[in-house]
């Protein structure tokens, strides 16, 4: 048999019988290709140009550290400090974290009902990564996930790009967004590997109670479902001692809970994450978690100093720092549940943890308008108060506004919130007979 060596032996005329490509076709990949973040691909179809009279307020992102008004506390700011001045985290670390680091978090979140060790814990870039590995160890091309609706957009833009069917499950806004236990089940069929819990909630701000989640863990149960909590907003609720993590509360059912330094710490670009692994009855097993380390291997592990910094962050961080950002979220979502829930053809709900709110938009008192995202790009242009529609969302007719702005500018906003509601809101036959009365 010929062996060809071509261009190695300074031979450099192409190998006749090889077959190569003879033009250029650098294309982006299928999963590229297949990628889709649709809060971008919403925003950037808007028409987004600010009355030139009135400064923008943005109450889209939510990203807690962009006006300044919330920045973290020096203990954290002091850990990182302590990291980088050891310079003991200047190399590479295991995959799946320093396991030390991953002690600590373990040693954080270990309680009697859902107890952890180091190896239950791995160490992501962020939450973002730890919901991708728990979706990708979990779920092949073909299968589908449960998802909430409203929700995140991230777990549809990484299921779709592998290949992986998104299934929804609705959300009730009559009752403080609980899951539709009944249409979630009805979701179900044999290619179901996952079902995906946010609690509290992005973008509603709710939070179920522990009866509720024990509903939802009954139907996990009976339909052999493993679980991927998103509890990155875990803890920041009113009242404080209300927030049960959904792994306290199963005894049967596998739980991936999905977590991470930039919500309750105020730090979002440190992209610090973690996966906790419940699995009481060894569902998951040592081959899920060894799936998980190979997947780790892909990018091996989150920003070492980081990971240095978090026995620091966790042991010095004054409660009154968490108490403080949970005051401040609270008291500006009413004030802002208070403003709206008067504006005609409006209608918020009141959230009780993470960092916003949610509002129902009346569309067909507004016809100058037919959808959210009409309604919001006419907010910008005439008002210059820019809020997510809730498309976004998989959620028409609604909108998400972010509560962690400063006071006065959440005033200012419902302001002129009001106003633009005023002018283009038309009253039905039945309001019209309330003003004739
Ligand atoms: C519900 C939810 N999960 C996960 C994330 C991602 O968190 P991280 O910034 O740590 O990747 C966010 C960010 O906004 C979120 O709202």
């Amino acid at each position: 048999m010929a062996i060809h060596h071509a261009g190695v032996s300074g031979n450099s005329s192409p190998v006749k019988d090889k077959r190569c490509r003879k033009t250029w076709q650098v294309k982006p990949s299928l999963m590229a290709n297949n990628t889709l973040n649709p809060i971008r691909a919403i925003v950037d179809g808007m028409k987004l140009s600010p009355h030139p009279d009135k400064a923008m307020i943005s109450l889209s992102i939510g990203d807690p550290t962009v006006f300044g008004n919330l920045p973290t506390d020096d203990a954290v700011l002091q850990a990182m400090k302590d990291a980088i001045n050891s310079h003991q985290y200047n190399g590479y670390a295991p995959s799946v974290g320093y396991l030390k680091s991953r002690q600590v978090v373990a040693n954080y979140y270990s309680c009697s009902e859902a107890p952890l060790e180091a190896e239950d814990v791995i160490l992501t870039s962020g939450c973002s990564q730890a919901i991708d590995l728990a979706i990708s160890v979990l779920c092949n091309p073909g299968d589908n996930i449960l998802v909430p609706r409203p929700g995140f957009s991230l777990y549809k833009t990484l299921a779709l790009s592998f290949g992986i069917e998104v299934k929804f499950y609705n959300l009730l806004p009559e009752k403080s967004w609980e899951v539709d236990l009944q249409h979630l089940e009805s979701q179900v069929d044999d290619r179901t590997s996952l079902l995906i819990v946010t609690n509290p909630s992005n973008p509603c701000g709710s939070v179920f109670t522990k009866e509720h989640l024990q509903k939802i863990l009954t139907v996990a149960s009976r339909n052999c479902l493993p679980i991927l909590a998103d509890e990155v907003y875990s803890n920041m609720v009113s009242p404080l001692d209300s927030f049960p993590s959904l792994a306290s509360l199963s005894s049967d059912v596998p739980i991936m809970s999905c977590c991470g330094l930039a919500k309750r710490w105020l730090v979002p670009g440190w992209r610090m994450g973690w996966i906790l692994i419940h699995d009481r009855n060894n569902i998951f097993g040592s081959e899920i978690r060894q799936g998980l380390v190979k997947l780790c291997q892909r990018i091996l592990g989150p920003c070492t100093i980081v990971q240095g910094a978090l026995e620091g962050i966790f042991n010095n961080t004054p409660q009154g720092f968490y108490d403080d950002t949970i005051h401040f979220i609270k008291s500006n979502a009413e004030i802002c549940f208070n403003e709206l829930s008067t504006v005609p053809g409006l209608k918020p709900i009141l959230p009780s943890g993470a960092m916003y709110l949610m509002i129902g938009i009346d569309i067909e008192r507004f016809p100058d308008f037919q959808s959210d995202v009409d309604f919001t790009e006419r907010l910008v242009t005439e008002q210059s108060v820019f809020c997510l529609p809730a498309t976004a969302f998989e959620y028409p007719n609604f909108f998400r506004i972010v509560v962690t702005v400063p006071e006065q500018m959440m005033l200012e906003a419902c302001g002129r919130i009001r106003e633009f509601c005023q002018r283009h809101y038309r009253p039905g036959r039945r309001d019209k007979n309330d003003l004739d009365q």
